[in-house]
């Protein structure tokens, strides 16, 4: 049973686009938070987040780091998962025919070893139909191969997103790495590229020790920190890459309630997505989602687009 929750009021417009995909509102999951959906499908209905983003796919199946790959910090996690997954043909034959299913769109998450091996699985995902975004991961801090070092090396980054506009048509979100001194150069080499949109911020490289053992907390020695924790970090990121790019940006770190999402759009994104409180919270998304709508009502906005880049300036 799915508790009851604020309904969206009367007059209010949430709809945002990404590219030529229509989000009913701007609140999605964010990608390794949410499983491929189903996972969360007794605790919450799915057809009422704005969209729904899948766990990292690339084209074979991966095992992913040795265990322990998460651990609690303070206000945080950091994780160190791999990127785990079934690869293309595993995940389309396994969780595809539950996500084709819902009313709202499948954002597929993707990533590659090689420029080619991304533009491959884009192209996969183009022709199986029905597929409503790709999220490309170039900042993933948890593989040898693959992952940060796209989103950190601007030729690299524009190759991977040239490849993969080449091979569909779906809309593009680059997901940004955070570990960068400057993102700007970054948004709009994904900008320049063909990127629809991006979404910022992933994961920031981080570590914990055990003081009695000695021992680093994780198998894999270090992960990538999440959660509340990361959020004045991650605003700052989507404002400085407000002021650099036209293309919507989806903001997301650290998002736990409709005002921290507020706090997102009012730096400059458009949509926004929440990770690490779904583990704790499942419902936190459509409690985001009411949030919003309350908010407006409060404030008289017709549209939630008129929240985007609100921020004032100093005196
Ligand atoms: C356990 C875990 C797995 C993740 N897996 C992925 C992934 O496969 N691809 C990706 O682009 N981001 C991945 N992320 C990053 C999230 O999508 C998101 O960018 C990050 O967690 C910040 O949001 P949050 O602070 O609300 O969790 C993962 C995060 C966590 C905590």
């Amino acid at each position: 049973m799915h508790r009851q929750l604020l309904s969206v009021p009367d007059g209010v417009n949430l709809s945002i686009q990404i590219g030529k995909l229509t989000l009913q509102n701007p609140v999605m999951v964010a990608s390794g938070t949410f499983g491929y959906g189903v996972e969360y499908a007794q605790l919450l209905d799915l057809n009422r987040l704005g969209a729904v983003v899948v766990k990292g796919i690339c084209l074979n199946p991966v095992r992913g780091n040795p265990t322990p790959r998460t651990v609690e910090v303070a206000s945080g996690l950091i994780n160190a998962i791999g990127l785990q997954g079934p690869g293309v043909d595993g995940f389309i034959k396994k969780y595809w025919p539950f996500l084709k299913t819902l009313k709202v769109p499948t954002i597929i998450n993707i990533w590659g070893t090689t420029v080619d091996e991304y533009a491959e699985v884009a192209r996969r995902f183009d022709a199986l139909g029905g597929v409503g975004a790709l999220e490309l991961n170039v900042s993933c801090p948890n593989i040898k191969d693959g992952g940060a070092q796209f989103g950190t090396d601007l030729k690299l980054l524009a190759q991977v997103v040239g490849a993969c506009r080449k091979a569909t048509k779906l809309p593009l979100i680059t997901k940004m790495s955070p570990n960068v001194v400057s993102i700007a150069p970054y948004a709009k080499a994904a900008e320049e590229a063909g990127s629809d949109a991006l979404s910022i911020m992933n994961s920031y490289p981080a570590m914990a020790i055990d003081i009695e053992t000695r021992k680093p907390k994780l198998a894999n020695v270090t992960g990538g920190l999440t959660g509340p924790c990361i959020k004045p970090i991650a605003i700052k990121l989507v404002w400085d890459a407000a002021q650099a790019v036209k293309i919507p940006i989806i903001g997301m770190g650290g998002i736990q309630s409709a005002a921290d999402a507020i706090e997102f759009m009012m730096a400059g994104a458009t949509a926004v997505a929440v990770g690490t409180a779904n583990f704790y919270e499942p419902q936190t998304a459509l409690q985001v989602i009411a949030g919003i709508s309350e908010f407006m009502k409060k404030k008289n906005l017709g549209s939630v687009k008129e929240i985007t880049g609100s921020v004032q300036p100093t005196e």
